[in-house]
């Protein structure tokens, strides 16, 4: 009896040692095995009770089971301290430093003819302008017809627009936004319309076949030629510095009656040294839209009574403006997509 308690202790002792050489949740289970499997050693030592006396045997079995609890409680830690380490050093492995500075986002930037749109339009939202918009293919009818452009007309002429068919055309201009907006608006009406036009120009410095206009419409009870000249002088200024002057020049469009282009002082020279600015060439003004008060007729065209209303109208080229603003001298270089280009006009 003694010689197997004795025996339990050093199985004891063995398991201790073992148990204290373990690094991984493999050894652990060869470890389990050996002391616990059914061929381990406690279970062994279980089959020695039938060698011993009744009154013995209780005692050692309460011995040996106590062992066996013990091995299985330790091995149970072992194994959950194996597992937090892992989990330690998985961790350290996946760790995230959420306090490092971010890697910088490579953003675009609004293409310089929409950045000058956005701006001009910015200030004509500010005098209370609202946005229109129309088709860039566009009804014979709304791009000629019904603005008094008779057949025959050279703007109808198919060397200088691009015809789709009988009846439809790329627009040549923004000015059918004009009829579109009498016709499903009832005054007062106050719009803008950006936009893409097309005419079948060959590119050279400062032609494209298409380009970009800004319309603008105010039709109401006694809109005067007054308002026009008002309003465009507040653009003029708001765009090219409080100093700007404008000037107006008569000039004929078949929509407009009187019609005028109009000219703003040079945002380069300012007049000093004129002879040799690059930007008016010694003109001191450069033009930069067409403008009139809308004809009487373009009015009735669109169901509206042109002896209760009237209004202006002016047509803004957008590239000229960019062209003159940054000092580019060749309109295609808007086109051509050079990033290196582009990336000046943050
Ligand atoms: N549509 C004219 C053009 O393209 C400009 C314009 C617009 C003139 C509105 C008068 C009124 O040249």
């Amino acid at each position: 009896m003694q010689d197997l308690l004795n025996e339990l202790k050093n199985l004891k002792a063995e398991f201790e040692t073992g148990l204290d050489s373990i690094k991984e949740s493999k050894e652990l289970d060869e470890l389990r095995l050996k002391f616990l499997g059914k061929k381990g050693k406690i279970t062994a030592q279980m089959k020695n009770m039938a060698k011993l006396s009744a009154e013995d045997r209780p005692v050692f079995g309460a011995e040996a089971n106590r062992l066996r609890q013990q091995i299985e409680a330790a091995i149970q830690q072992a194994a959950k301290d194996l597992e937090s380490a892992r989990r330690e050093l998985q961790f350290k492995a996946e760790e995230l430093d959420v306090t490092r500075p971010g890697r910088a986002l490579k953003r675009g930037l609004a293409h310089p003819i929409t950045q000058v749109i956005d701006e001009i339009s910015e200030v004509f939202f500010s005098l209370g302008f609202a946005l229109a918009d129309g088709p860039e293919v566009e009804f014979i009818k709304n791009n000629f017809d019904l603005l008094r452009i008779a057949e025959g007309h050279p703007a109808r002429d198919f060397r200088d627009t691009f015809y789709i068919n009988d009846e439809a055309v790329l627009r040549t201009q923004t000015s059918p936004v004009q009829i579109r907006t009498m016709q499903s608006q009832e005054p007062p009406i106050k719009i803008i319309c950006p936009g893409r036009c097309y005419r079948s120009d060959t590119p050279d410095a400062t032609h494209s076949p298409v380009f970009h206009q800004i319309e603008g419409l105010v039709i109401d009870h006694g809109i005067a030629m007054s308002d026009l000249v008002g309003h465009l002088e507040l653009f003029a200024k708001a765009i090219f510095g409080q100093d700007t002057k404008i000037r107006l020049r008569p000039h004929h469009f078949p929509f407009t009656e009187p019609s005028c282009e109009v000219d703003i002082s040079c945002w380069a020279c300012h007049g000093v040294d004129s002879e040799s600015c690059s930007t008016c060439r010694g003109e001191t003004w450069v033009e930069i839209l067409g403008a009139g008060m809308v004809h009487p007729e373009v009015i009735e065209n669109c169901g509206l009574d042109s002896k209760e209303y009237s209004g202006f109208a002016f047509g803004l080229g957008v590239e000229r403006t960019a062209m003159g603003r940054y000092g580019i001298d060749d309109i295609r270089r808007f086109y051509e997509n050079d990033l290196r280009f582009l990336r000046q006009f943050h």
